[in-house]
C-alpha cells in the first residue's frame, strides 16, 4: 500500500515538473497563499481539491467537524501564522453536509453502547449549537436535514469565533484587509455554497457600559 502511494507521488512529481519546469523550485522558495482554510478532517473534503487551488495557494487547518475552539492552540497558531506572517486575505471556515462529527455530536446512543470518547469533548460546541436552535430544528422532520442545518450553524459560529480572536482584532486594528467567510460543501454534488456570513471587521470592543 505504501509502495503504491510512493509510486503515485513519483508519477505526480514528474508530471508536474514536465508541465511546468522549475515548478517545485519556485514553490520551495516562497509560499504566499491568499487563503486560510479551516475545514473538517473528512477525507472527502480536501481543501485544495474541492476549491480547485494548487499547492501554495491555500494554508490549511482541519479537525473533526471543523470546530473553532477559542483555546485550540493548534488552530490558533496556524491562524496566527496565516494572518501575521503569510498575510492571507481570505479566511474560509468550511463545513460539509453529511458530517460524521455533527452526527456523533447529536445522536443518542442506545443504552449500554460506548460513547465517542474524546470526540464527545471535542464536539461539545456542536451540541450547544443544536440546543440553541432547538426550535428551528424541531420544525424539520428529517434527521439528515436537521444535521445539515446544524453543520451550517456550526460554520456561522466558527466564523464568529475566528472574528473574535485577538489575532483578527489586532490585524484589523492595524488596517490589514482580511475577511472571514463561511462555506458549506455538499458531498452529494461536490459544490461549495456561500453561507453569506462574511465578517470584514471587528464587531465592537466588547466594552460593557455601566
Ligand atoms: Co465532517
Amino acid at each position: 500500500m505504501l509502495e503504491e502511494l510512493l509510486r503515485r507521488n513519483r508519477h505526480w512529481s514528474a508530471r508536474r515538473n514536465a508541465e511546468q519546469p522549475g515548478y517545485f523550485e519556485g514553490l520551495a522558495a516562497l509560499q504566499a497563499p491568499e487563503f486560510f482554510w479551516i475545514g473538517c478532517s473528512d477525507s472527502r473534503v480536501p481543501a485544495n481539491v474541492v476549491s480547485g487551488l494548487a499547492p501554495g495557494e491555500v494554508f490549511v487547518h482541519r479537525n473533526v467537524a471543523n470546530v473553532v475552539h477559542s483555546s485550540d492552540m493548534n488552530l490558533l497558531s496556524s491562524l496566527e501564522f496565516a494572518v501575521d506572517t503569510l498575510g492571507v486575505r481570505q479566511i474560509i471556515v468550511c463545513g460539509h453536509y453529511g458530517c460524521g462529527g455533527v452526527r456523533a455530536a447529536t445522536e443518542t446512543l442506545p443504552q449500554g453502547q460506548a460513547d465517542h470518547g474524546l470526540a464527545d469533548h471535542w464536539l461539545e460546541p456542536i451540541r450547544r449549537i443544536a440546543r440553541g436552535a432547538a426550535e428551528e430544528l424541531g420544525r424539520m422532520n428529517d434527521p439528515e436535514t436537521r444535521r445539515d442545518r446544524i453543520a451550517e450553524l456550526n460554520v456561522v459560529e466558527g466564523v464568529g469565533r475566528v472574528a473574535e480572536t485577538p489575532i483578527l482584532r489586532r490585524a484589523w486594528a492595524r488596517g490589514q484587509d482580511v475577511r472571514i467567510h463561511g462555506l458549506i460543501y455538499g458531498l452529494k454534488d461536490g459544490l461549495l455554497r456561500n453561507l453569506d456570513c462574511t465578517v470584514e471587521g471587528p464587531a465592537g470592543t466588547g466594552e460593557v457600559q455601566a
